[in-house]
């Protein structure tokens, strides 16, 4: 990564790197200020494929001149008249991006689009953090629960992209990113675009698409042969999934002699037989034999059939904590904050008053609130969790119960800053948040910290384990 050089982006320049100032690229001629709108400034290359290019960029447009992700593609076709479609087709998938990455939190953003000297571009939002392929590489094997915070997310985005007609087509480690934040998976490299860069015409002069998208390995056999369909998506989810739990592609898994079918829980380690049984029907050959759409996949995750990956009773005579188990096991923080406030106020009997007050907390039944507790520690590592409070509570704030303790609290856990309260939507729902940061709901109950009655009420209790 240099800041001194300007890059041209002529696929067929020989020496593409210019001192930066640079107007006409030294070695062909290329006007590099106008190349990108004279608004991208290239930092470095992210990687290149059959259709093109992906580069790291800063948009100078922007006060914050934030980082972006370009993506050059190049129609394979060279005629005016495919040119001309090619374009027409851009403008139509440009739209459906900006629309996907509108509508989900799982799809980058489209900030930009446009054509220069016969590439097309695409400009994105940048993600912070690393592909599937890059974390195994770097971190091993992912566990149980890291796969199904992946499938969770993916599966809805699915759901709503195939609702849209759009069969993603590569879903594949590469084209996952996990965010750094939050660990949120994002899906990214949809297919449509690099298709329309392959448009032909036929000796009758029909348009059509000379390539097929996807990947050897992770994708399906329908779709080898040009005949994509939702489930195809399923098959390569479920073959990403075993990678990460793997560590093995596609490629490098045996094959049954008799069924055709991949060998793969030998490699998997501690994987439920329910998760295994979920990926086992993902990718099975024909699509009449998988889940067909990504909601029966989602379902059947979510359902009492697979149990959870950790081992806490989900329901006790007064409280179901299966929501909370899905929205935890989906990192999805702030509505399992939500979710515990409501389950507390449900099993405290005081939905109608809308926050627990001070002998609520002191009756609150023990198994519950162990159960909650666990649920929190286990799914984010014990970053979170009563019991993380309780332990900053008396280690570090005196773990007495008056207003000035409950202070010091909220000054380690991230509740309070410059010496007064947070608003709920100030608080840090992610794992970067300090540790004991979550869940705030039980102290103030739907709508952050009003009713507040005093953090020690909960925190005394003996269910919670001082570490
Ligand atoms: N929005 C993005 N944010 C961060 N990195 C990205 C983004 N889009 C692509 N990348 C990185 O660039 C690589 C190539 O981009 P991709 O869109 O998958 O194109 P292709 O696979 O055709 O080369 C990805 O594997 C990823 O490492
Ligand atoms: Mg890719
Ligand atoms: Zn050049």
């Amino acid at each position: 990564m240099s800041t001194s050089v300007s890059i041209c982006l002529n696929p067929e320049c020989l020496k593409p790197e210019n001192p930066d100032g640079t107007k006409f690229c030294l070695s062909c001629g290329t006007n590099l200020a106008s190349q990108l709108r004279e608004r991208y400034r290239v930092i470095s290359l992210l990687g290149s494929g059959g259709f093109g290019r992906t580069f790291l960029a800063e948009d100078t447009g922007m006060p914050s001149a934030r980082r972006c992700v370009i993506k050059q593609l190049k129609p394979i076709g060279n005629n005016s008249q495919i040119y001309q479609l090619v374009q027409e087709r851009f403008q139509r998938e440009a739209a459906v991006l900006e629309e996907l990455g509108e509508e989900s939190s799982s799809i980058p953003s489209l900030y930009d689009y446009f054509t220069n000297a016969g590439q097309f571009y695409l400009v994105q939002q940048w993600i912070d953090g690393e592909t599937l392929t890059q974390k195994v590489k770097k971190q091993g094997n992912l566990s149980e629960a890291d796969c199904w915070n992946i499938l969770m997310n993916i599966l809805e985005v699915l759901d709503y992209v195939h609702s849209k007609g759009i069969i993603h087509r590569d879903i594949k480690p590469d084209n996952i990113i996990l965010c750094r934040k939050d660990s949120k998976p994002v899906l990214i490299d949809f297919g449509a675009v690099k298709e329309t860069m392959g448009t032909m015409v036929t000796s009758q002069g029909v348009p059509t698409s000379s390539i097929v998208i996807g990947t050897p390995g992770y994708m399906a056999s329908e779709q080898a042969v040009g005949k994509a369909v939702r489930s195809s998506d399923l098959y390569s989810l479920g073959l990403t999934v075993i990678y990460a739990l793997t560590g093995k592609i596609p490629q490098e898994l045996p094959l049954d002699d008799d069924t055709g079918d991949y060998i793969w829980h030998q490699y998997a380690q501690n994987v439920s037989s329910n998760l295994t049984a979920i990926l086992d029907k993902a990718i099975q050959l024909y699509p009449r034999d998988r889940y067909s759409k990504a909601k029966d996949m989602l379902n059947e995750l979510q359902s009492g059939k697979s149990t959870p990956p950790v081992n806490v009773p989900l329901k006790t005579s007064r409280g179901n904590y299966t929501q909370l188990r899905d929205l935890l096991a989906a990192k999805k923080w702030q509505e399992a904050d939500r979710e515990t406030a409501q389950v507390m106020l449900k099993v405290a009997g005081v939905e109608s008053r809308g926050f627990l007050n001070r002998s609520d907390c002191e009756n609150f039944p023990g198994d519950d609130l162990s159960i909650i507790n666990q649920l929190w520690l286990e799914y984010s590592n014990g970053r979170f969790g009563l019991s993380v409070q309780k332990q900053i509570w008396i280690d570090k704030c005196g773990g007495k119960r008056d207003y000035e303790t409950d202070c010091k609290l909220g000054d380690r856990v991230g509740w309070r800053s410059g010496g007064s309260w947070k608003s709920y939507n100030q608080l840090d729902f992610s794992l970067n948040a300090p540790p004991g940061h979550l869940p705030l709901a039980g102290f103030g109950v739907a709508g952050g910290l009003n009713g507040w009655f005093g953090v020690g009420s909960l925190l005394w209790r003996q269910e919670l384990p001082k570490n």
